[in-house]
């Protein structure tokens, strides 16, 4: 399974990436984790990832198409892998086509997730992230047992720096500017699916495994 979650910041992708790639037993790929596990590196990507994150903008796309052809040649995506956050814009989706076309390989689903800008915003708002395991819960919808506390690993959770009201409209912005032009992109090719992300955690993966099978 080759598949690529496309959609506006906070709709869920994340969320959904999560159990699909434990379903299928594939590695999930987000590149917005992949940078904020480098921000306390000492090293130049982390400090551009981590200033171009902050101020909600985009990685540069040399510095992200590198990381993440290097990272299809890891042994665990030789059985597959799920994209969320990738690719982000036009030059990213050529880049990662022309890697797979040299391999002979396609994408299977690319699964289109939107839904309106005012509940959008509310679930970037409500998000809350443990520190320690990157396990994401909700004020509202996604609460854990103990406030502020992780389920899973009982780490600290947090708000993103780039949540903030500010920072969320640019990334919105940018997101129509740039990314959504890439749903033209993948709109006539095989496997592309639109889904209503509206509904709640349920409904929405309920959406997702039908337009899978
Ligand atoms: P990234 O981490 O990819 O952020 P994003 O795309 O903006 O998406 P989010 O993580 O904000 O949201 P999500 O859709 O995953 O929602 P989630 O499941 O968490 O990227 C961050 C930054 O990194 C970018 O701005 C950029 O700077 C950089 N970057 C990343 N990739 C890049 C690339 N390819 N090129 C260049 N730069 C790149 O859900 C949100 C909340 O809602 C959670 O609290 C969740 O519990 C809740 N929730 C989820 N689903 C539902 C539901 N159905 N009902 C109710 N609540 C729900």
């Amino acid at each position: 399974m080759k598949i690529i979650l496309i959609g506006p910041p906070g709709v869920g992708k994340g969320t959904e990436a999560k159990r699909l790639a434990t379903l299928f037993d594939i590695p999930h790929i987000s590149t917005g984790d992949m940078f904020r596990a480098m921000f306390d590196e000492d090293t130049e990507l982390a400090k551009i990832a981590k200033a171009h994150i902050n101020r909600g903008e985009l990685v540069p796309d040399d510095l992200t198409n590198a990381m993440v052809i290097e990272r299809l040649q890891e042994p665990d995506a030789k059985k597959g892998f799920l994209f969320d956050g990738y690719p982000r814009n036009i030059v990213q989706a050529k880049a990662l086509d022309d890697f797979l076309s040299n391999q002979g390989e396609t994408m299977d689903a690319v699964l289109y997730i939107d839904a309106d800008i005012e509940l959008i915003t509310e679930r970037i708002a409500g998000r809350r992230v443990c520190k320690s395991c990157g396990a994401v819960y909700h004020v509202n919808y996604k609460k854990p047992k103990v406030d502020g506390v992780c389920d899973q690993c009982q780490g600290v959770l947090y708000q993103r720096k780039d949540d903030m009201e500010a920072t969320v409209r640019r990334r919105l912005h940018i997101y129509h500017d740039v990314t959504a032009p890439i749903i033209d992109y993948y709109k006539h090719q095989q496997g592309f699916h639109a889904i209503d992300g509206s509904g709640n955690i349920e409904e929405t993966h309920q959406k997702v495994m039908d337009a899978i099978q």
